[in-house]
């Protein structure tokens, strides 16, 4: 199959055919970081810019880590450093990196609709869409999705649980669309100033609380509260908060068993998850944070114009390295 979208804009333009090529091609991709020398000629010559209006730690540095290990020339920006603090315009800013004619630009924002908004302006470039506000954080799903397939072998049928900041994050909102659109049950629990109304209409279940999210759940996926994004203090105390919908040893075991338990980072130790289930054996946190490598050098891959089909994959597997 091959893949035509230009951009990677959310989770919500991909169809089940495409999300299933991004993690086909994401864990063919894997293996090469695995390797003494993790690099091919795949992206040899392209240009990437990380152009990121926000903090981050796992999301830039596995874009930047993905494009070097397919040989693309990365460049990053971060605002505090760029002529943004200036007072250039996001869409001047990006106007002129675009006349540097850059392949891919990655961007981070804090406004939702933002990397759309660039899509629009910009005829050249592929846009990939790191986090934009409360909306969409497209390849975190996709490098979560990659996971629970991993270690589930599916996702069609598996009871998910997504506990936390709901109306805040552009996480649960991605996993929303792109798990129920794989088959699986999401239910989201959190207090209650934290649910958006119609969260439904997205697929998702509302639990009453946090011990009726988690029985039977396959997957528990714990997010942190977003005070950033809050305007104003939608919680008593994070005491308060921890006691009803903080992950433990003893709520846990209302889960399944085998259930695997997630959190896309940064952690809030003691608050959303204990140490003891962070750094527990149902943990995969770290397998996330691997897969996200994969899947980002599988997007870069589709997006930069490569042959797509899987054995052109294999090949410059093969081939090795590059300078
Ligand atoms: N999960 C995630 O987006 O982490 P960063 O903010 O560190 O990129």
């Amino acid at each position: 199959m091959d893949f035509t979208q230009k951009h990677i804009l959310g989770i919500d333009h991909l169809s089940v055919a495409e999300i299933d090529l991004i993690l086909n091609t994401a864990a063919n991709f894997k293996e090469i970081n695995n390797r003494d020398i993790k690099k091919v000629p795949t992206l040899r010559g392209k240009t990437i810019i990380n152009l990121f209006f926000e903090a981050s730690t796992r999301t830039r540095t596995s874009f930047e880590i993905a494009g070097k290990r397919l040989s693309a020339d990365t460049i990053n920006i971060s605002a505090s450093a760029s002529s943004v603090v200036k007072g250039e315009t996001l869409e001047d800013t990006a106007m002129n990196l675009e006349a540097m004619h850059p392949d891919i630009i990655v961007m981070r924002h804090s406004a939702s609709g933002a990397p759309h908004y660039l899509a629009k302006r910009l005829p050249r470039s592929s846009i990939i869409n790191a986090g934009d506000g409360t909306h969409e954080h497209p390849s975190q799903a996709l490098l979560d999705m990659m996971t629970i397939r991993e270690h589930k072998g599916r996702l069609d049928g598996l009871k998910v649980a997504i506990v936390g900041d709901i109306t805040h994050s552009r996480v649960v909102r991605s996993n929303l669309i792109g798990l129920t659109r794989m088959g699986a049950d999401v239910r989201v629990a959190g207090p209650g100033t934290m649910i958006p109304p119609g969260i439904e209409r997205l697929g998702a279940t509302v639990c009453r609380s946090l011990n009726e999210a988690l029985e039977g759940a396959d997957v528990v996926m714990m997010l942190r509260i977003q005070l950033e994004r809050q305007g104003k203090s939608l919680l008593p105390t994070l005491r308060e908060y921890s006691r009803f919908f903080g992950l433990n040893p003893s709520n846990l075991a209302l889960a399944k068993p085998d259930a695997l338990v997630m959190h896309p980072g940064p952690m809030n130790r003691g608050v959303e998850i204990s140490t003891s289930v962070a750094d527990g054996p149902q943990s995969v946190i770290l397998d996330q944070v691997e897969n996200g490598v994969a899947v980002r050098m599988a997007l870069l891959y589709l997006v930069g114009g490569a042959n797509n089909d899987e054995s052109t994959i294999q090949s410059s597997q093969s081939k090795g390295v590059t300078a």
